[in-house]
């Protein structure tokens, strides 16, 4: 059955602090985007791909994947949510499958798609890439404003998981737990806090630690080592 993707690439990058949302900067020959998409498009279930982007933004249409017939763009909005939101109303059938991942993540293995998948087809709520947390966890809390957090206490990291993208829902249920969520004033940092928030119980699919979102200037390093690889 066919999957449309949608890739939130509306937001400024303002952790990379370069000349331009990070989306566009070039690793391993081409921008982050490019290899977001490309990623994607290696799924032969995934055959459009609806992008949101900045109502201003100036380096999309410089991109050959411009004129590419499977790629329809919506304006992204204030919030990731929002750009997500925004890319879900441009879907007509709301019983099919949606795939929602960063536009920030292009590392992203075939592997890890296939397998996120064929979990979230058999599933009632769908399902996310995820990874297990690896480091001792603390929580920590302000002593005082001039002085460093203390130590409050360490979080079991048992059952504890970092969330990646892509996560994979059917449309009507993602499209209307994100309306509530956003409607209550929740706060939403992934598609599957959305559907926790209405009660919904989405699953966790392993997933590769290398699949990193690109965030702060050290990480451009990281994914176009990844890159090299994954192309080699
Ligand atoms: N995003 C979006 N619309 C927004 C904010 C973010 O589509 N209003 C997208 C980003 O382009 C990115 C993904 O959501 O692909 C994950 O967000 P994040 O890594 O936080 O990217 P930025 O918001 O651009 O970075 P920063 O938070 O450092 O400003
Ligand atoms: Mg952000």
């Amino acid at each position: 059955d066919k999957i449309t993707a949608v890739v939130p690439a509306a937001g400024v990058g303002s952790r990379m602090a370069a000349d331009r949302p990070k989306q566009y900067l070039l690793v391993a020959g081409k921008t982050i985007l490019e290899h977001t998409i490309d990623r994607l498009f290696c799924h032969p279930a995934i055959q459009r791909v609806i992008i949101a982007i900045s109502k201003t933004d100036p380096y999309f249409s410089a991109l050959p994947l411009a004129t590419d017939p499977r790629i329809t763009l919506v304006d992204g909005g204030a919030e990731r949510a929002d750009s997500v939101f925004a890319g879900l109303a441009a879907i007509d059938d709301e019983n099919s499958w949606v795939l929602v991942h960063d536009a920030a993540r292009p590392c992203l293995q075939l592997s890890d798609l296939e397998r996120l998948i064929a979990t979230a087809s058999l599933s009632e709520c769908g399902a996310i890439l995820a990874s297990p947390v690896r480091d001792t966890m603390k929580r920590g809390f302000v002593q005082s404003p001039d002085k460093p957090q203390g130590i409050r206490e360490t979080v079991d990291r048992e059952n504890l998981w970092h969330a990646l993208t892509p996560q994979m829902f059917k449309v009507k249920q993602l499209r209307d737990s994100l309306q509530h969520a956003l409607e209550q004033g929740a706060v939403i940092t992934d598609e599957a806090s959305a559907l926790e928030f209405c009660g919904y119980v989405p699953q966790l699919v392993k997933g590769r630690a290398d699949n990193l979102k690109v965030t702060q200037p050290e990480d451009l390093a990281l994914a176009d080592f990844y890159l090299q690889q994954l192309t080699k």
